[in-house]
């Protein structure tokens, strides 16, 4: 099978790529990814060249995207701007990439007749104060960025329903894990914490999110890819939900520090209190989260002490110029 995996060099693509490619030694992978400030070259570092191509371009461009599809067995789209305080502050690139570039991608996959499989996640439902979020729950989104992948989803159904596209949707609660990116809360907090650096927590702190380890998610994208039914929506939640104030204070017992680096910030917009997903739909499929919070963050913890040559250089440069808009007022 050859897949077109676009935002393959972002956090989830990129680890999906890799167990692509190391679970069907037959398999060929072409990426498409614009490289935005997420995305990193150094993610796909080591994966086989003679099955592995990658393309530098936008989700966007009608022309570069139709190519590419028609060329393909199924696409699977990871692009996105996926950041919630971003879109708080400059909303515009989420709506054209996760609006725009998901109905460009549709158009190719009714014009070459492949298989769609978008990836996108729980905040579409918005919060939910008890009890957890079914595939017919209906769509509830508070961010730009949550209400721009909701626009997406919504495409995706309009296609199917239209023109009969074999698309299908996956919905996941928080990922985390090796290479996500240092604006996340799980890797601001190990780095931050390895450095001594102050750590902002939003408000009081209580808000609660259902953790995923990244490579259970990749698993459960494949069973979807290939059993999943054409229009429907997989929901794949993590095995643990967490206040934030425990996940941060967990982290600092793994790397040694204490909670006075813990500062109370300033509360996100709109700030969403609780995720939650049921996933028995996808578990009817043969998928069962394999790796809890416990074991995954301390694997996480883990792989960004042994990697500060990952890391390292997306410190400096664009994410110091966000960290500064972000959080220099709010921490003083
Ligand atoms: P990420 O920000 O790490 O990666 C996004 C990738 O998309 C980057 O490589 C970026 O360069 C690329 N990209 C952005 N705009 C593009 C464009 N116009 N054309 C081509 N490439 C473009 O994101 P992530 O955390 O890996 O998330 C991947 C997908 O999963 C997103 O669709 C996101 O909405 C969804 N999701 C993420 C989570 C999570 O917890 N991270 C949970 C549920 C769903
Ligand atoms: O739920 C799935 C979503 O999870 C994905 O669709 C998004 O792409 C992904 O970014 C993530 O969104 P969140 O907003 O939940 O993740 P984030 O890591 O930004 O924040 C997690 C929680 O931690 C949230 O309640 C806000 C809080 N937080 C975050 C940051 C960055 C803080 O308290 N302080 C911080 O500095």
């Amino acid at each position: 099978m050859k897949l077109l995996v676009t935002g393959g060099a972002g956090f989830i693509g990129s680890s999906y790529v890799r167990n692509r490619l190391e679970s069907r030694p037959t398999d060929r992978v072409v990426v498409l990814d614009k490289l935005t400030y997420a995305g990193n070259p150094a993610n796909l570092e080591g994966l086989p060249e003679d099955r592995l191509e990658f393309v530098e371009g936008d989700i966007c461009d009608r022309e570069a995207v139709a190519g590419l599809v028609a060329d393909c067995d199924a696409v699977v789209n990871f692009a996105a701007e996926s950041h919630v305080d971003r879109s708080i502050a400059e909303p515009d690139a989420f709506i054209q990439t996760d609006v725009f570039g998901t109905f460009v991608l549709l158009e190719a996959a009714r014009d070459a007749g492949v298989r769609h499989l978008q990836i996108s996640t729980d905040e579409v439902y918005g919060s939910i104060a008890e009890g957890s979020f079914t595939e017919s729950s209906p769509l509830d989104p508070s961010s730009p960025y949550s209400a721009s992948k909701a626009g997406g989803d919504l495409l995706v159904s309009a296609f199917r329903h239209t023109w009969g596209v074999d698309s299908l949707i996956v919905r996941a609660s928080n990922n985390y894990g090796p290479r996500q990116h240092p604006e996340k809360l799980i890797p601001l907090v190990i780095l931050n914490a390895l450095h001594e650096d102050a750590i902002p927590l939003y408000g009081d702190g209580r808000q609660v999110r259902n953790w995923l380890f990244v490579e259970d998610f990749c698993r459960a994208i494949d069973l979807v890819l290939e059993d999943g039914e054409a229009g429907k929506v997989y929901n794949v939640g993590g095995p643990d939900e967490l206040p934030n104030i425990d996940v941060v204070s967990r982290i600092l017992e793994l790397t040694g520090r204490d909670d006075s680096l813990i500062r109370r910030v300033e509360d996100r917009l709109g700030h969403d209190p609780r995720y939650s997903l049921a996933s028995e739909r996808v578990e009817a499929l043969g998928w069962k989260a394999q790796v809890g919070f416990a074991e995954g963050i301390e694997r996480t913890v883990e792989w960004y002490r042994q990697n500060p040559g990952w890391w390292g250089p997306l410190r400096s440069g664009e994410y110091r110029e966000y960290y500064e808009r972000q959080y220099g007022r709010k921490l003083g």
